[in-house]
């Protein structure tokens, strides 16, 4: 026996071992035996410590002594170790625990609503616990970056103004003002502005940020952003402010990345991936395969294309696919996963054909006929998997088959930390369902200043200052270079169809400012629960945010939301409905 220590924890565990009893006490820093033995620990503190419970917080008085070598556990971090007990107290009683906090290697958890439901001791769990770890490491690193870039930490209201980012407000009543509202922010968008306006040149802010929209597992109502904002800067400052953060984040995780990070524009990142957010670990490329069939035309033939290829082209569509090669070897059972993939895509089928040896086989000899896909090279052992049709539908559609390609066991990635740049996003996009133009992001965002021209005439296709960061295929974060020129602005309201006393009562704030000499600005906002997320290895950001809410916007442990005494509707000048 060695140094006396006094030890705080909650047990871990108990085994009760002819006549001895073992504890493992649990605190941050991780797990330690305590030793109960009648030769060295009194009868009462022996008595004491066959009874206590799990979870049961511990204060213990002992010596310090090796573990028998045998006895060496290798998943605790003081595997040498031990305590002999001479004393101790239940300092913190507790009841059985209704989940387990521990759980043998590979051993399911229970559901994962009931472990928001009882969220302490979730929380609890050595995993979470170094999530936290590894988030408030990040925290100081993310300040560290932006102070020693020259950025001045600011905080903007929570209770504001609101400012669209694309979601639905969280609305707060005023009650001093009857029927008026103030929102919580959906970003500190226009408050960082209007920093700018008011001469701080570098802004920056660890931002909760609060939206209500649809929830998924990468999102949440209420997460924390990296927020900057910088004065007289280019896209690509703001660019090289991101990076920097970026790489020191990745670093305080222990992993060095490259840089510059390469770009590809919004088109080509479309063009050669299907979607905006490539994930660049992997190649599998989409290829644009029109012309092996529009070169021979249709002549109904048995080497022609079926006709809903013909169709697809003569409409305007193209005919696009990924090779994959060695995937000739994939299984039938495979190709349907794959095709099952594109259909949920939107797409009607996969068409899909291997290479052999010269000849293509398959289904897609079939659809695409066999003089068409004789124009298509490939070496022997590939696959290849296509789709005819609209660009906004094949892009989908091949996006989703190469997510299911980079989804597969035996995909090989080229690098561990893919990170790219897309730039010169379009300005608008058509709202799905009204067919109205709508800001691709914000309304503040600068047009791209080669198609200013194009911002009436064909506001769709104007591209604008938006870039994105993306890593392994996630959007990290998102910027852009912000509209400084009043009369620009207001275009851009109108565009959106606001109106002009909308405007005034909307924006009215953020005009003021720009009128009293606004200086050219930009900024960016990177999704730190992502970042941290990403980093630790979760599936969910639920895994890294202390209290998060369900998919459908509830917080279990405290029971929100929740009905309120009528007395304070009554004072907020509120009346419900009646459901
Ligand atoms: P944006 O809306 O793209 O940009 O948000 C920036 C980043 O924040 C993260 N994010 C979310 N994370 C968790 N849950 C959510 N519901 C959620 N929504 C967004 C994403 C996203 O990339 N004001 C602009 C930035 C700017 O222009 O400076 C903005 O908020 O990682």
């Amino acid at each position: 026996m060695g140094q006396p220590v006094r030890l705080g924890g909650w047990v871990h565990r108990r085994r009760d071992l002819g006549g001895l009893v073992f504890l493992d006490l649990r605190d941050r820093t991780g797990l330690v035996q305590l030793s109960c033995d009648p030769d060295y620990t009194p009868p009462d503190v022996m008595e004491l410590a066959a009874r206590v419970g799990v979870e049961q917080v511990l204060l213990v008085e002992g010596e310090v002594a090796q573990r028998p070598e045998a006895a060496r556990d290798p998943t605790m971090g003081t595997r040498e170790i031990e305590v002999g007990v001479r004393s101790l107290e239940v300092v913190g009683p507790a009841i059985t625990p209704p989940i387990q906090v521990a759980f043998k290697e590979g051993e399911a958890l229970p559901a994962e609503e009931l472990r928001l439901k009882y969220r302490i001791l979730d929380l609890r769990r050595p995993e979470l616990q170094q999530n936290f770890v590894l988030r408030h490491r990040l925290l100081q690193r993310a300040r560290r970056s932006m102070s020693d870039q020259g950025f001045l930490e600011i905080e903007t209201p929570i209770l504001t103004k609101p400012t669209p980012e694309g979601a639905r407000d969280y609305l707060v009543p005023s009650r001093q003002y009857p029927g008026e509202f103030y929102a919580l922010p959906q970003s500190p968008q226009i408050y960082k502005q209007l920093l700018m306006v008011a001469g701080f040149d570098r802004y920056f802010q660890i931002a909760r940020c609060f939206r209500d929209e649809d929830l998924r597992a990468d999102r949440q109502p209420e997460f924390t952003q990296i927020d900057l904002e910088a004065s007289f800067v280019s896209p690509e400052d703001v660019q090289g402010f991101v990076e920097q953060v970026l790489v020191d984040l990745w670093d305080e995780a222990g992993h060095r990345i490259d840089q510059p990070f390469p770009r590809l524009s919004y088109v080509d990142a479309m063009e050669r991936f299907g979607l905006d957010k490539p994930d660049l670990r992997y190649g599998w490329e989409i290829r644009d395969l029109t012309g092996a069939v529009a070169e021979g035309g249709a002549d109904g033939g048995a080497g022609s294309p079926a006709p809903f290829v013909v169709e697809a082209l003569a409409d305007g569509g193209r005919l696009r696919g990924i090779m994959v090669p060695g995937g000739a070897e994939f299984t039938r059972r495979e190709i349907d996963g794959l095709t099952q993939l594109a259909r949920d895509a939107g797409a009607g089928g996969l068409i899909w054909a291997r290479r052999r040896d010269a000849e293509w086989e398959g289904q897609g000899v079939k659809a695409l006929g066999a003089d068409s896909a004789s124009r298509i090279e490939a070496p022997p052992g590939d696959l290849l998997l296509a789709a005819a049709g609209p660009d906004d539908v094949t892009s989908g559609v091949l996006a989703a088959v190469r997510a299911g390609l980079i989804g597969r066991p035996d995909a090989r990635p080229s690098s561990e930390h893919a990170f790219c740049w897309v730039v010169d996003f379009p300005l608008f996009e058509r709202d799905p369902e009204s067919g109205e133009p709508v800001p691709a992001h914000h309304p503040f965002t600068a047009p791209h200043p080669d198609d200013l021209e194009l911002l009436k005439r064909a506001p769709t296709r104007c591209r604008s200052t938006h870039y994105d960061v993306v890593y392994n295929g996630n959007e990290l974060g998102s910027g852009s270079i912000r509209i400084t020129d009043i009369e620009l602005q207001r275009t851009i309201f109108r565009q959106l169809g606001i109106s002009e006393s909308d405007i005034g009562r909307r924006f009215g704030f953020l005009l003021d400012g720009l009128q009293f000499g606004a200086p050219p600005h930009g900024g960016f906002a990177i999704g730190f629960d992502r970042v941290v997320m990403l980093l630790a290895g979760a599936e969910s950001l639920r895994e890294v945010i202390a209290f998060p809410k369900t998919a459908r916007g509830q917080a279990l442990f405290e029971g929100a939301p929740t009905p309120v005494d009528p007395q304070e509707i009554s004072e907020l000048n509120l009346e419900l409905k009646r459901q």
